[in-house]
């Protein structure tokens, strides 16, 4: 018989995927409840998904790490599955404060799994990333590729990958998906919620959507000497939106016999950072003042997703083109030049 997931805790649905990821869920009519402690995110999010969807969502202010709390939402309902985002994701910051980050994303998680295998819910999608990679021999990556961080972030990512295989194999009625995410970018196409970076973003996407809007005044490209296209870095961007879908087909995809099953979420195909300017500066119709900077310590040449496991396996493949995505990002950072506040 064909198992239904309808209630659904999502941990970290006021930040940049969980908000998207909440409002595709909504949509397809799934019953929500979000917990997050707002550690990285604005309650304005929430309101913007209820602007979105008409819903009244169902928030609960709580760390992951809050046993108590935890509990008393799992009292409270019965969830068929949860989506975990929770987590810290700057690499540089883990870099300075590793226990920090594994307190909150590797202890986050083990409350989180001994909370719900005591209220018998045992399906999970959990927020992987493509940096356990590390640096990958070739390209495209298969997830049977060697996982190999380089950083506490990316270790820790490590880390609750294997707690999630080690409880799959203890106890067969677990069901889990580890979603390895290549590099999220873009916005909802409402314009209404996108990524909203605290202080100087690091990644590519928002730097570059803040210089369109005067808030930074130049790119730095980190390094033209790469063995690329044109010398600057190549990596999967994939589009917010492509993403939620991959989170509702992973839900559904959960099923007796799943077992603990990763999967790349990307788009299968690499663009460098001077494709990814130009194709922004022709969506947008501005110009992104740039320069040539040394490489960034840690960065590798390319990084691109092999994606047949995830169209086999999950039925999803991502939709959305470059165009469509830099459209999305300058709708969202042009309407919200300073993001949610
Ligand atoms: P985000 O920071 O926008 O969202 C994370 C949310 O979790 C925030 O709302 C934050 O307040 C909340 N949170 C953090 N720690 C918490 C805790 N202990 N208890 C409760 N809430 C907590 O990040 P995002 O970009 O939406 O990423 C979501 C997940 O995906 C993260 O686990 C991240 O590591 C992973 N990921 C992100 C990327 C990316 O580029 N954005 C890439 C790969 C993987
Ligand atoms: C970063 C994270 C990685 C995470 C991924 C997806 C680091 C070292 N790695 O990877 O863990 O999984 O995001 O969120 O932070 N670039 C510039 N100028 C900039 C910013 C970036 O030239 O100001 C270049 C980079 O050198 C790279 C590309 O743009 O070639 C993409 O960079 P970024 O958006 O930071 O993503 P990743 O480095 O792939």
């Amino acid at each position: 018989m064909q198992q239904t997931t309808n209630k659904i805790l999502v941990t970290g649905g006021a930040g940049y995927i969980g908000s998207h990821t909440v409002v595709a869920l909504v949509e397809q009519g799934f019953d929500v409840v979000v917990l997050d402690n707002f550690s990285n995110s604005q309650p304005e999010s929430i309101s913007r998904i209820e602007q979105i969807t008409g819903v009244k969502l169902d928030v609960v202010n709580a760390d992951v790490r809050d046993e108590i709390a935890l509990q008393r939402v799992f009292e409270l309902h019965q969830f068929d599955a949860v989506i975990h985002f929770a987590g810290l994701k700057a690499v540089g910051e883990s870099v300075d404060q590793p226990l920090r980050y594994y307190h909150n994303n590797v202890q986050g998680a083990l409350q989180l799994l001994r909370v719900m295998g005591d209220g018998n819910c045992k399906k999970i999608v959990f927020s992987s990333s493509a940096t356990v990679y590390g640096d990958p021999s070739s390209v495209p990556i298969t997830e049977s590729f060697a996982l190999n961080a380089t950083n506490p972030y990316g270790h820790s990512k490590l880390m609750v990958e294997t707690l999630l295989r080690d409880i799959s194999s203890s106890d067969a009625d677990w069901q889990v998906s580890i979603l390895r995410y290549f590099n999220p970018v873009s916005a909802h196409s409402s314009g209404l919620i996108g990524e909203d970076p605290n202080g100087i973003p690091n990644n590519l996407m928002p730097y570059i959507s803040q210089v369109a809007v005067g808030r930074l005044a130049c790119l730095s490209i980190y390094g033209d000497d790469y063995d690329t296209v044109d010398g600057t870095g190549v990596r999967d961007y994939i589009h917010v939106a492509d993403l939620a879908s991959a989170h509702i087909k992973a839900l559904q995809a959960l099923a007796p016999g799943h077992g603990c099953q990763a999967y790349n979420i990307g788009t299968g195909r690499g663009y460098s950072v001077l494709e990814m300017v130009k194709a922004f500066e022709a969506a947008s119709g501005q110009t992104i003042k740039y320069k040539i900077a040394p490489r960034r310590i840690g960065d590798i040449a390319s990084c691109y997703a092999d994606t047949s496991k995830s169209a086999r396996e999950l039925g999803w493949t991502a939709e959305h083109d470059l165009n469509g995505m830099m459209q999305d990002l300058w709708h969202w950072q042009s309407n919200n030049p300073n993001g949610y506040s």
